[in-house]
């Protein structure tokens, strides 16, 4: 009786959390006033989905997902492949209808992973789909390294109608940061209401020193998709610690065709306390 019970009210959870439309506990004329927000998103292995479930939870929000027709289920190289092909030839994958009608809304939380520093090709088919003029779209996405501003350029240039906010992105290694970091982002773009720590500037570029080569190195030596040296850098105070933003090129690729092509990069590190430093984004 008791696990039934709890069943009933996890349906319950589930129908409020994926159901379309204004919010039932808000008054009539609240619901009027209020900007509709629609959180969707296309996720294949949930860290995606991880993210649009706190920004849902935090707004209240409608919350959907984009899924593809035929499932990206193979292994990673079959995905990886699969995919470069779709986004190479813009043969983008035929998706089911998603539950909430976009028209509803007026502020849709776009998320979705980083694929060869875009967004994953089922959110090219939904875009080629839906009118966005006039909709404010706030992208978010969750990646290895980095593309948040690649894939925001690209957003740009395929919903030009769209009035596209500031995004938030995070890597996969470092969900658990995420709640804390979506609590943030939601207070300084005005979405829920709270106080928020405003990041002071980066300091201007400087030479690495022999400490600052140690932190760069210590955050990214572990990440197999890096293979780089710090050239200069510049800090700032965050909360709990310091922010390093790291200039570096990589170094020679040694044959290996799995690293991406040589070139400069900027890579955001964290160093939290006592913790190892951390690397937050790469921009390439
Ligand atoms: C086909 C494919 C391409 C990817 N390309 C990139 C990339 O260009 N840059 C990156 O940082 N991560 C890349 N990733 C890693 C994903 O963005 C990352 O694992 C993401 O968190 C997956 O999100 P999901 O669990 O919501 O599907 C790629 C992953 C796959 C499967």
């Amino acid at each position: 009786m008791k696990s039934l019970k709890i069943t009933l009210v996890l349906a319950t959870m589930t129908l409020v959390a994926v159901s379309c439309g204004p919010r039932q506990e808000a008054s009539k004329d609240e619901a009027s006033k209020a900007p509709k927000m629609l959180v969707l998103y296309y996720s294949q292995t949930s860290n995606t989905k991880a993210v649009a479930q706190e920004i849902a939870t935090r707004l209240g929000a409608d919350l959907a997902e984009i899924v593809p027709v035929e499932l990206y289920d193979g292994d990673f190289q079959a995905t990886i492949e699969r995919g470069r092909k779709e986004l190479e030839e813009q043969a983008y994958p035929e998706i089911k209808p998603v539950s909430c009608n976009v028209a509803d809304y007026d502020v849709v939380f776009l998320g979705y992973p980083i694929w060869f520093g875009t967004f994953a090709p089922p959110v090219f088919t939904w875009l080629g789909q839906v009118d966005l003029s006039g909709k404010k779209v706030v992208p978010f996405c969750t990646f290895g390294s980095g593309g948040l501003e690649s894939s925001v350029a690209d957003l740009t240039k395929t919903a030009p109608s769209a009035d596209i906010l500031p995004g938030y992105g995070v890597r996969a290694a470092r969900l658990d940061a995420m709640p804390k970091e979506i609590d943030q982002f939601l207070k300084a773009g005005g979405f829920i209401e709270g106080e928020y720590t405003k990041l002071e500037e980066f300091s201007e570029q400087h030479p690495v020193s022999e400490e600052e080569a140690a932190i760069f190195n210590a955050a990214v030596g572990d990440y197999p998709m890096m293979h780089a040296q710090a050239k200069t850098v510049a800090s700032r105070v965050i909360p709990e610690g310091m922010e390093y933003l790291f200039v570096a090129v990589d170094l020679p690729r040694d044959g290996n065709p799995n690293l991406p092509p040589a070139g400069e990069m900027k890579v955001y590190v964290s160093v939290i306390g006592e913790e190892a430093p951390v690397f937050t984004k790469v921009i390439r």
